[in-house]
């Protein structure tokens, strides 16, 4: 073996360790992932070659072997301490006063604000500089030792950098972030196995794998924000130094960390990251202020377990329980049958949750859910209320399992599965008033033919009240007709008809749209028009020829050819062509010399000077394909305030992002084309 090799190994261990120090606690990545790849594959391959210098620090060993032992315990060398509480500006200050009294020096304290991230507290011990052991909190003295487990998160150094001291516990958050914890459910989903309730549950349960390999797997990250023992170094003096050593180290610690003085600036740290919960990448709930200097946190010391220098301010709960009072099933304008959870109305999230859709048959089969069963409900930010889990230790003796009904509830028609599929329909089409009432429903909608004033509400009152059966039945109501309906004044029911009448002028991507086609959304829609171009080619296209156009596959094809070739369809269009429902010819624009030809666009937040749906019609006029969802494909996102998950998503693979101001910039450039 030459000394060149031993040089060699060296050299590319300190080459990815100085990789992921950048990525990870610099978050300032230094070389693209696959070159980081690449030296990951030489230092494996010649550690295959020489396997006397494989040593356990080296960054190809973070996985070690699986073990049938339960996880042996480690007393801490100094105990984990837990928090206390706050929940209101007014404990804030209790808090704030406390500390205040206790202290010779009546100041505007300083304080560090950290968010409450939202994961498993766990203790490293390093000796030399070097990963030994790591455990659990357990009840704070004694906890698990996970060391095998720890090994396996790349972001956790198994050497630490520049000055560390000889031997010292960090302490800190293992968590996941919501892109892992999306991603693990999503493939979970796919491979039919248990999901996670939430990042945290994740995190704890990846912890405690048996098989590091899984660990290995679930993408889990660190945060650290504290130090338990430290020998062989000199203390800061104060909290935020401390934080900068820890980082120093290669450890990393959060970026969102502030330092602020007195109540008012801790209150507008608590909102500001708030108000950034959702947009954060990982989930937290609440922040945490500790006293930053750390002679005054001695004085002040502990009770029981808690420090009396430190307190979590809690974020509103986006978990409760409640119970489940019913399920009923709902009919949508397909037909599709959706079980919907009615719930003891419980306050979550900042909202309060009666109805939640259980989406079908095997999201109950997968919750295991039955009437009268406790469960969790989540909201978080604007994400629609879900069913969490079952807390099966309370279920009742009586609690009742569901079944999907075999008669639709609204119309009494077979109910019909499709091979095997999670989805059951009914089969009773446009005879189902349920059916009846979405496809109305839809047809007036915004993205659709756009009746103003034409709410879901007096859409059902139309049709119990026999006033119209089908979307055509619209054009033929009079203002004299309307005043009948309960509360419907004069003004409002000559406003609508006038918005009824405002709505015959369309486009053919939207009447195509409109028609409410099954799998034929916006983007399809605005495929046929722009590739067949007239109502007849549209109505009269085979299977092949649909196959041939652009992103429509098979299922579609078949859904258009069925639906166009339905008589009853054909009278309805007939009898709206009739009433006077009318578009401009579509003009051909040889595709590829539209400006925004094969762009992918995701538009996300709210923007100003104009809705969401307008600026994506003027996108769509310039070519672009607009998006609802982030992917590899993605060409751009434009991001207005408010902007969520999809911006992170975006962030996270790299893709561009512009404002408002550059949207206004690209159609000013194409003006005459818009
Ligand atoms: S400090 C002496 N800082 O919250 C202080 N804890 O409720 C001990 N946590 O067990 C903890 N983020 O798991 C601290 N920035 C943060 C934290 C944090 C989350 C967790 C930690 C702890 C629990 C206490």
């Amino acid at each position: 073996m030459s000394d060149s090799v031993v040089v060699q190994i060296e050299q590319l261990r300190k080459l990815i360790d100085d990789h992921n120090y950048a990525y990870y606690v610099l978050d300032d990545p230094s070389i693209p992932d696959a070159e980081y790849d690449r030296l990951m594959r030489e230092l494996q391959s010649l550690e295959q070659q020489f396997p006397d210098l494989i040593t356990p620090d080296s960054p190809t060993q973070r996985v070690g072997a699986k073990v049938d032992t339960d996880f042996a315990k480690i007393e801490h060398l100094v105990p984990m301490l837990s928090l206390d509480n706050v929940f209101s500006d007014d404990e804030l200050s209790a808090f704030a006063k406390r500390i205040n009294d206790r202290l010779t020096v009546v100041d505007k304290r300083e304080f560090v604000c950290e968010p409450k991230l939202d994961g498993a507290a766990v203790s490293l011990l390093y000796e030399q500089g070097k990963l030994i052991r790591a455990a659990t909190r357990g009840d704070g003295r004694i906890g698990e030792d996970i060391t095998q487990n720890i090994r396996t998160i790349k972001s956790i150094p198994l050497s630490l950098r520049g000055d560390f001291p000889n031997r010292v516990e960090v302490r800190g958050e293992v968590f996941m972030s919501k892109a892992a914890f999306d991603a693990h459910n999503e493939l979970a989903r796919k491979n039919n196995e248990k999901l996670f309730a939430n990042p945290r549950n994740a995190a704890a349960g990846s912890l405690r794998q048996k098989d590091p390999a899984i660990t290995a797997k679930r993408d889990l990250s660190i945060y650290v924000y504290s130090l338990g023992l430290a020998e062989g170094i000199e203390s800061a003096d104060t909290h935020f130094e401390r934080l900068q050593q820890i980082k120093s180290w290669g450890l990393p610690v959060c970026t969102e960390i502030k330092i602020a003085q007195g109540v008012p600036e801790l209150l507008n740290y608590y909102r500001s990251i708030l108000e950034r919960r959702e947009a954060l990448p990982y989930e937290i709930d609440g922040v945490v202020y500790k006293v930053n200097s750390i002679e005054d946190q001695e004085q002040l010391g502990f009770v029981a377990r808690a420090p009396r220098w430190a307190t979590a301010h809690k974020f509103p709960a986006q978990e409760e329980i409640t119970l489940l009072e019913r399920i009923d099933f709902q009919v949508g304008r397909t037909g599709a049958i959706t079980p919907v959870a009615r719930l003891k109305p419980v306050f979550v999230g900042g909202v309060t949750v009666s109805n939640v859709t259980l989406h079908n048959m095997d999201e109950i089969q997968r919750l295991d859910a039955r009437i009268g069963d406790s469960v969790i409900i989540r909201r978080a930010g604007d994400v629609i209320p879900q069913v969490v889990s079952v807390i099966l230790e309370r279920r009742p003796e009586d609690a009742q399992v569901v079944q999907m009904p075999e008669q639709c509830p609204v119309c009494g028609s077979e109910v019909e599965r499709e091979d095997e599929q999670a989805i059951y329909r009914c089969s009773g089409g446009l005879v189902c008033q349920a059916q009846r009432k979405e496809a109305i429903k839809h047809f007036a909608s915004r993205k659709a033919m756009n009746v103003d004033g034409l709410g879901d509400k007096l859409v059902e009152q139309l049709v119990d009240e026999e006033y119209i059966t089908n979307v055509a039945d619209l054009y033929g109501l009079t203002a004299e007709r309307l005043v009948d309906l309960e509360r419907m004044g004069e003004r409002s029911a000559e406003k609508l008809v006038e918005a009824i009448a405002a709505s015959k002028r369309t486009t053919l991507a939207k009447f195509i749209y409109a028609l409410g086609v099954r799998e034929v959304g916006e983007v399809t829609a605005q495929t046929l028009a722009s590739e067949l171009q007239t109502l007849e080619a549209i109505e009269n296209a085979k299977e092949e020829a649909l196959l041939a156009l652009p992103d429509i596959g098979p299922v579609v094809a078949k859904h258009i050819e069925t639906f166009f070739a339905n008589e009853s369809n054909r009278a309805v269009i007939t009898a709206l062509l009739e009433a006077g429902v009318h578009w401009p010819e579509v003009v051909a624009v040889a595709p590829e010399s539209q400006p925004l030809a094969g762009k992918t666009i995701v538009l996300t937040g709210s923007f100003e000077s104009m809705g969401r749906n307008e600026a994506k019609d003027k996108l769509v006029q310039l070519g672009a394909k607009v998006s609802g969802s982030v992917s590899g494909k993605t060409s751009i996102v434009f991001a207005g305030p408010g902007a969520g998950s999809k911006l992170n998503k975006a962030q996270e693979l790299g893709i561009e992002v512009q404002d408002e101001a550059a949207l206004l910039t690209l159609f000013a450039q194409y003006e005459q084309s818009v």
